[in-house]
Formats: C-alpha cells, sequence, structure tokens
C-alpha cells in the first residue's frame, strides 16, 4: 500500500492517504505530549507498542460485534485503517475516579464509581479541548442525536468488553478515551486504544501502567507499555 499525502499530524499520530481512497495509513510516533501540550517528549518504542496494542484492542472488538477502523497492521508502526471522518468529540468512560475527574469534583483517586461514567470533550486543541454535555454536542452540530446516542451505547460496550478481557490478566481498566468516525452511514471506533488513552493500573500492586508515567513523571514508561503486551499476550514484543 502506496503512502499518499499527509493529511493530518497529531501529538502521537500521522494519518496518510494511501493508493485506495478508502483506506488511510496510521503511522505511530515516539512522540508523548501531556497537558495539552504543556509538557512534550519522548518514550522509546512507544509507537510500535501502541500500534500492536491498537490492533490487539481493535481486533478484540471486532471479535466482540463493535465495528472498527482497524483493518490490517502493514508495519512496525503502520496500521491500515477504514478512511473515515473522525467526530470531533472525544468521549470518555470511566469506571474508577482518576485524573481530571478526580480534580474536577474533589474525589481521592482511585474512588470506585458505582455504574460507568460517560463524558464528552470538544476535540479543539486551540481550546485545551473543553468538557461539554450532549445539548452542546448536538446544537453545534458535531453529531446529530442519533451519533451521540450510538457513540455512548458503544462506549460502553467497548468498556465491559476491555474490562471482563483485562481482568483475569490482573489489569484494572480505569478509563478510557475513544475517538468515532463515520464510514458508509455506519459510526465505528477509531484513532487508537493504548495506555496513551486509557489508563491501567496493576490489580495486585496498584502500579500505573500507562501513561501517568510520563505525565506524572514516574519512569519506567517503555517498561509499562511493554508490561502491558506481555499481560495481553504472554509475549514479549518483538520490537
Ligand atoms: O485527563 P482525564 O482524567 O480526563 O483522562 C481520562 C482518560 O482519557 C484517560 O485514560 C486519558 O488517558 C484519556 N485521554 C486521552 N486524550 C485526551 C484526554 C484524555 O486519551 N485528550
Amino acid at each position: 500500500m502506496e503512502r499518499g499525502e499527509l493529511l493530518y499530524e497529531g501529538k502521537a499520530k500521522r494519518v496518510y492517504r494511501t493508493d485506495r481512497p478508502d483506506r488511510y495509513l496510521v503511522e505511530f510516533k515516539d512522540e508523548a505530549t501531556a497537558f495539552d501540550g504543556k509538557k512534550r517528549g519522548t518514550i522509546a518504542d512507544k509507537g510500535p507498542l501502541n500500534n500492536r496494542i491498537s490492533a490487539y484492542f481493535f481486533a478484540l472488538l471486532e471479535r466482540a460485534g463493535i465495528p472498527t477502523h482497524y483493518v490490517e497492521t502493514v508495519g512496525d508502526r503502520e496500521m491500515l485503517v477504514q478512511a473515515v471522518t473522525i467526530i470531533p468529540v472525544e468521549v470518555v468512560a470511566r469506571n474508577i475516579v482518576a485524573g481530571s475527574l478526580s480534580k474536577r469534583l474533589g474525589l481521592p483517586e482511585g474512588t470506585p464509581l458505582s455504574q460507568p461514567v460517560v463524558e464528552y470533550y470538544y476535540k479543539r486543541d486551540d481550546l485545551g479541548d473543553p468538557m461539554i454535555n450532549c445539548s452542546h454536542v448536538v446544537a453545534l452540530g458535531l453529531a446529530t442525536a442519533e451519533e451521540l446516542h450510538r457513540m455512548r451505547e458503544l462506549a460502553l460496550q467497548v468498556n465491559q468488553v476491555l474490562k471482563e478481557h483485562l481482568e483475569p490478566k490482573g489489569i484494572v481498566l480505569v478509563d478510557f478515551k475513544l475517538e468515532f468516525g463515520r464510514v458508509d452511514g455506519q459510526i465505528v471506533v477509531a484513532d487508537e486504544i493504548s495506555p496513551d488513552t486509557c489508563r491501567f493500573w496493576d490489580r495486585a500492586t496498584g502500579e500505573k501502567m500507562d501513561k501517568d508515567r510520563f505525565r506524572r513523571d514516574l519512569g519506567g514508561v517503555t517498561e509499562a507499555y511493554t508490561a502491558v503486551w506481555r499481560r495481553l499476550t504472554g509475549e514479549e514484543p518483538d520490537v
């Protein structure tokens, strides 16, 4: 598959056109940012690890009947995806209080939520991705009411599938962020699902196995991402 025009460059990925109009190529970078780009760095092997971990989760979701943009892995840090139009709403699902929810509501990190919480953020780097509610999403024309309903339903399904899959592997799914795309009149899970976009805690030790290690200068970032792969597959990553 030929790599064509660069369509989009984000903090952690580049998206290219290909010689097929219905396929894009996603390249995962080692660069990491946090706090709306105020903190920057490079995490060794992050791109190849997130490429593998995302492919693993997309395949898992597809097997559970949840549509995703994933087509196939085509390189060490490259995956082929369906050419979708990204809906500019980041959907966060939470099982346990952490991060911004802890700050916003003054609740200690680790407080269990009695049911999953779903939040919406307007995907706008220049505004720092502000939190919005369902009526903002519809009134601003970011998605229709039907699309929003479907995104919420899919986010809760993804939560259930990931949580149940990770539990026997000793990983607690604290929260995660999804992006969705439109293709052929369907809403599909897009972007990535990786330790950059999820909070994973070791069930036995409570140790963080995700990007919070970078955000909070805890060290051992590559080791934590590698450990997620090892827990998922029982194998060492070939990166
Ligand atoms: O920072 P906050 O607590 O709101 O993050 C919730 C979840 O969404 C975390 O798993 C975080 O990694 C993810 N997230 C993300 N991209 C953002 C904001 C949050 O992947 N822009």
